[in-house]
């Protein structure tokens, strides 16, 4: 016998004689009603027990949360919104779910406390909604790169290199935490371990993927990578996600191109794809928006921030243009907005860059050029001496969702570059043989997924966009 999902049978054509689906019972009415979810869609079935032929141990097992296999015609719906349900004739409980202890109540629960119950959080339509995003998202990323001549290629999750320079990664070590091995001065000794130096969780692919777009030409990576960076924000996360596209012969408005096209791509595929859940989300942050003063209540719906990004154009600023703009704008404490910049060479705060994406141009903004001191050792340093090829996407109500920059591509300059900040030369001599042998201009950059599906979903919270999320203090599943 065929098996069903839920979204097939909501979207038959015609009735059927019989059909059997298997799920788990989202609410239980008047010893008759059965709200059926599989996953499948946002939508439950509606299925109808004959409960005078159902015994009553049978129906007393019928409970939020159980799981069942249901037998029966489908038979169009005299019920509102939806045009099928099913008459059971045959139920079968696969799994009980006790009543008294199930978590998931049918009622509305805090982010929270639904934190505390990842496991079980996307039995809930906005958990099930934002994961079915997040889904869909990753294949209309690997869809582009696809259709646009990339490879997909693995980079390491172990490394030997600190890609970013900032030195917050996670150690890998092989050695007995208790007992390690210790040199003469007291110092742990890495050369007895597992590999014989001292290796991390990778905080990006790019270096690797350098390699790669130096021989493949257009490369991807799309993999989680770690920070140990101790900010415990709604946008920061210890494993993330993130996609990184690296491709030769490639300068820094290239890259932005790219950045680009396939940010509206990927949007455009689940504004296509996904519309059900969308709109799903849309009506509870529309919810959530009526509790606030009407100050603060967004202008635009969720679907029309998305089609917004889709249909217009990203606005490049230069950092130096955004320093004046930052400059000549008059601190406003009341708006939260402190953005007075005194310096030119400053880093860019979280304030500074919600006053330029929100108030000031209201649209992504991609900001280039930036001051080398601020930025990787690996950037093209520009003609000025003073300032890199770096970019960053900058997007309204999340922040920074990329990072990326046209690559130093000269030997002698990089050299130096990495002499000047203590990066040791033997470390990454593969790196500079890339320099060596056939250089050429190249680019890429990375975008944070988990900052992409939050803004396709209009989700606050970092923490819910990914199924089980790891923050300091915090790996509990
Ligand atoms: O700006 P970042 O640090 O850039 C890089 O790692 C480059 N190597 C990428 C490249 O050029 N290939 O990180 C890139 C993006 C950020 O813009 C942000 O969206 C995300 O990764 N990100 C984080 N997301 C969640 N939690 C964190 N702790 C993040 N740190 C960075
Ligand atoms: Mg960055």
């Amino acid at each position: 016998m065929k098996m069903h999902t839920v979204a097939e049978l909501l979207k038959k054509e015609n009735a059927l004689q019989e059909v059997t689906i298997k799920g788990w019972v989202r609410s239980f009415r008047s010893k008759r009603f059965i709200a059926l979810n599989d996953g499948s869609t946002l939508n439950n079935i509606q299925c109808v027990v004959n409960f005078e032929e159902t015994d009553d141990a049978t129906l007393k097992r019928i409970t939020t949360g159980a799981a069942v296999s249901i037998t029966g015609e489908l038979t169009e719906s005299q019920g509102q919104g939806q045009n099928f349900e099913i008459q059971v004739s045959k139920i079968e409980i696969l799994g009980d779910s006790d009543p008294e202890n199930y978590p998931i109540q049918p009622k509305k629960h805090s982010f929270e406390f639904l934190r505390e119950n990842a496991h079980l959080r996307t039995r809930t339509n906005t958990f099930s909604a934002v994961m079915r995003l997040r889904s869909s998202l990753s294949f209309a990323i690997h869809k582009y790169f696809n259709e646009n001549g990339f490879y997909y290629m693995h980079t390491p999750i172990i490394t030997g290199s600190d890609a970013e320079g900032a030195g917050e990664m996670f150690r890998v070590t092989g050695l007995d935490p208790k007992n390690p091995p210790l040199k003469e001065d007291g110092n742990v000794d890495y050369s007895k371990d597992f590999f014989g130096k001292e290796t991390n969780l990778t905080v990006s692919g790019q270096l690797e993927a350098e390699a790669y777009a130096m021989s493949l030409g257009k490369v991807y990576t799309f993999g989680p990578t770690f920070r140990a960076e101790n900010s415990n924000t709604s946008r920061h996360l210890a494993e993330f996600w993130m996609i990184e596209p690296e491709v030769a012969f490639m300068d820094l408005a290239g890259n932005m191109d790219l950045a680009e096209a396939f940010m509206k791509s990927v949007l455009s595929y689940i504004l296509e794809h996904n519309q059900e859940d969308l709109e799903f989300l849309e009506k509870r942050l529309l919810d959530e928006e009526k509790t606030k003063p009407q100050a603060e209540r967004s202008d635009m719906s969720l679907i029309e921030k998305i089609k917004f990004v889709v249909d217009n154009n990203f606005k490049r600023v230069s950092y130096t243009e955004a320093i004046d703009i930052l400059k000549n704008s008059k601190p406003n404490k009341k708006k939260k907005f402190n953005y007075i910049i005194e310096e030119w060479g400053a880093d860019l705060q979280s304030e500074h860059e919600r006053f330029l994406v929100e108030k000031h141009f209201k649209c992504p903004v991609i900001l280039f050029d930036y001051p080398a001191d601020i930025k990787a050792f690996y950037m093209r340093l520009n003609e000025d001496g003073k300032t890199v090829r770096a970019m960053d996407i900058l997007f309204p109500g999340i922040g920074e969702m990329v990072g990326g920059s046209q690559r130093e591509e000269r030997l002698d300059v990089l050299k130096a570059k990495m002499k000047a900040l203590n990066i040791d030369e033997e470390e990454l001599w593969w790196y500079l043989d890339l320099r060596k042998y056939g250089t050429a201009v190249h680019s890429g950059f990375g975008l944070g997924f988990e900052r992409l599906v939050m803004f396709a979903t209009g989700m606050g919270n970092i923490r819910d966009v990914i199924p089980f999320p790891r923050t300091p203090q915090n790996a509990d599943f």
